[in-house]
Formats: C-alpha cells, sequence, structure tokens
C-alpha cells in the first residue's frame, strides 16, 4: 500500500521570515511582513511526501501583535485541526513575540495534529536567510504525527522547543532561541525528527475564546518611583506581574503599595527579572507566586486565568501546574 503524502497547512503572520531588505547585505534594515506566504512555499525543496498550502492571516512585524490577533489566530488554528484533510500546521511569525504567541496557543488549542511555530532572524533577501530551512524543518516536524503530544513547539536553527520553555535570547543570531534550563525538546537533521525529552501534553487550560483581562508586567530596578504602581491602578488593570530581583523580591519602598493594591483586589504574581529560577513561595499570602514561569509567560498565564473567572485562591494552585505543562 502506497501511503498518501502528508498535508501541511501553513499560516502565515509576516515577521523577518517574510521580511525584504533593499540589499542582500542588509540583516537589520528591513521591512518585516513584506513578502506574501506564497513567497516562502517557493523557496522549499520539497519531496513528493508533503503536500503544501498556505493561509495568509496577517503581514505583521510580531511587535504589533495584539492579544487580539492571538485569539483570532487560536480560532483559525482549532478550525485547522478539525479539517480532515490537514495532518499538521506550521505558523510563521516574528520572532520578537513568538514566544507569546506560542503560549497563549498551547493554553488554550487542543492539539489532535502537529502545531508548530516558527520564523527567522534574517530577512528572506538576505545571503544566508535561515528562513527557508527553519520553515522545511517545521514542515517536517508538522508532518510527524509525534509532535502532537508535545504540545504546541516551535522549530527554530534545527532545534525543536515546548512553548513552556521557549524564549528569544538573543538580538540577532539566528541561534537565538532556547528553552533555558530545561533544553530543547527535540532536533531535527535532513528530514529526521529526534526527539530529546518525553511527550509532555496535557489538556488545554482554557478555552480559546476566554477574555483576557488587562495585565500589566513591572520590572524592579534600584530607585523604580512608587508611581508605576499608580499607573498600573489607574490604567484599570486587573492582574500585575512584578518581575522581581532574585526570587521575586520587591523593593521596600514599594511592597506597602503592592500590598495595598493586593488587598484592594488586583492580583499580583511575583515573577523573577533573572530569566531562570523558580520563585518561591516565602509564606506570603498577599502574593501568587510565578513558580516556574518567567514574566512574559505569567502574564499570559495571568490573563486567561482572570479571564475565565478562576477563583482568587485557586491561582497559586495553576500557577504550580502550569510550571510543568
Ligand atoms: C518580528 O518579530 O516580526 C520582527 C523580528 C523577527 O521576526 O525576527
Amino acid at each position: 500500500m502506497t501511503r498518501r503524502p502528508a498535508s501541511v497547512r501553513i499560516v502565515a503572520t509576516g515577521g523577518t521570515i517574510a521580511g525584504a531588505a533593499p540589499s542582500p547585505r542588509d540583516t537589520s534594515g528591513y521591512r518585516a511582513g513584506a513578502l506574501p506566504a506564497a513567497a516562502l512555499l517557493a523557496a522549499l525543496p520539497l519531496q513528493d511526501d508533503i503536500r503544501l498550502d498556505a493561509r495568509q492571516l496577517a503581514s505583521l512585524d510580531s511587535k504589533d501583535a495584539l492579544p487580539e490577533l492571538w485569539q483570532m489566530l487560536a480560532r483559525e488554528l482549532a478550525q485547522a485541526q478539525s479539517d480532515p484533510g490537514v495532518d499538521g500546521v506550521v505558523l510563521t511569525h516574528g520572532t520578537d513575540t513568538l514566544e507569546e504567541t506560542a503560549w497563549f496557543l498551547h493554553l488554550t488549542l487542543a492539539l489532535a495534529k502537529p502545531l508548530v511555530i516558527t520564523g527567522a532572524m534574517r530577512p528572506a533577501t538576505a545571503i544566508s536567510a535561515d528562513g527557508p530551512m527553519n520553515l522545511l524543518q517545521a514542515v517536517q516536524v508538522a508532518a510527524c504525527p509525534w509532535a502532537a503530544r508535545h504540545g504546541v513547539v516551535a522549530v527554530l536553527n534545527g532545534r525543536v522547543h515546548h512553548a513552556r520553555h521557549l524564549r528569544k535570547a538573543h538580538t540577532h543570531r539566528v541561534d537565538a532561541f532556547d528553552s533555558g534550563e530545561a533544553g530543547a525538546a527535540g532536533f531535527v537533521q535532513d528530514g529526521y525528527v529526534g526527539w530529546l525529552s518525553p511527550p509532555r501534553r496535557r489538556p488545554p487550560r482554557f478555552p480559546p475564546d476566554t477574555p483576557l483581562a488587562p495585565v500589566d508586567i513591572l520590572f524592579d530596578y534600584p530607585g523604580i518611583s512608587t508611581s508605576m504602581v499608580d499607573a498600573v491602578l489607574r490604567a484599570g488593570a486587573r492582574g500585575l506581574v512584578w518581575a522581581g530581583y532574585g526570587n521575586g523580591s520587591i523593593s521596600g519602598r514599594i511592597e506597602p503599595l503592592l500590598r495595598e493594591a493586593g488587598r484592594r483586589g488586583l492580583a499580583i504574581v511575583r515573577a523573577t527579572r533573572t530569566g531562570a529560577g523558580r520563585v518561591a513561595h516565602p509564606g506570603t499570602g498577599d502574593f501568587i507566586q510565578a513558580a516556574g514561569l518567567d514574566p512574559y509567560k505569567a502574564r499570559i498565564a495571568l490573563m486567561l486565568a482572570l479571564g475565565a473567572g478562576t477563583p482568587p485562591a485557586a491561582l497559586q494552585a495553576l500557577f504550580d501546574t502550569l510550571s510543568y505543562e
């Protein structure tokens, strides 16, 4: 019996992978999202074991991606999951906020088929552009049914990363992404997809149409003004992620203000600005501890949790659990 080719859908949203610069030498002076999905597909040396179709959902620089885009993508990708003609999906995205989109989708989508997100650090017009290889390898992972067991994954520079650990850790190198201390989930080499970690998929935590509560992030620094906290309160935030020192420590002048804001109903998550490590419970009831989530992932978790009406008493357990998603 001959197997039919795998059908992979490309959902394009712009980014540097679709970027165009005036000269092939330029790797920073370019316009993100300038090229259509068809141009990205044309650069792929596919064999006849994979069939592609493409949808252009946006043509953005991902610094301008708003939470509404996450929700629109979740709807589109949920529909692709239930399409019998689609075996796997690749989302092309700017690298600047790729980790936020991947984490939102991981928390909201039930995956029966692989969902792989990719981007590029060099525009498509640059010599040695990384986009075509990233896209080819993302397609190869999307054609591998086992990938769905890992939840949303990103494929960049030959590595597969879980959405839970993925982070952009460099401004310009093609090797800009890593998974911190957790390490990569797998790798791709000439079409071979190797897994370095066991599957980790659990059911999604929130429906894709969960309303998103306004949540801000503040970073602590020596001499921080108390007006920062006032500004967050005045803007009507329902939650605040405090990216504190070390184990989530808060400047002494600020801590009473935060405790007071917490008593008045602001949900406050203590995270760390260090870039790695778990924020442990020091026995304080006024704050939720981010546990293993970095400030950006903690913010999205809190936006969803508050929007879904999660009771305050259940928030700490949610963060503890999400650390292991
Ligand atoms: C963007 O995030 O859209 C621009 C930067 C990039 O994709 O590397």
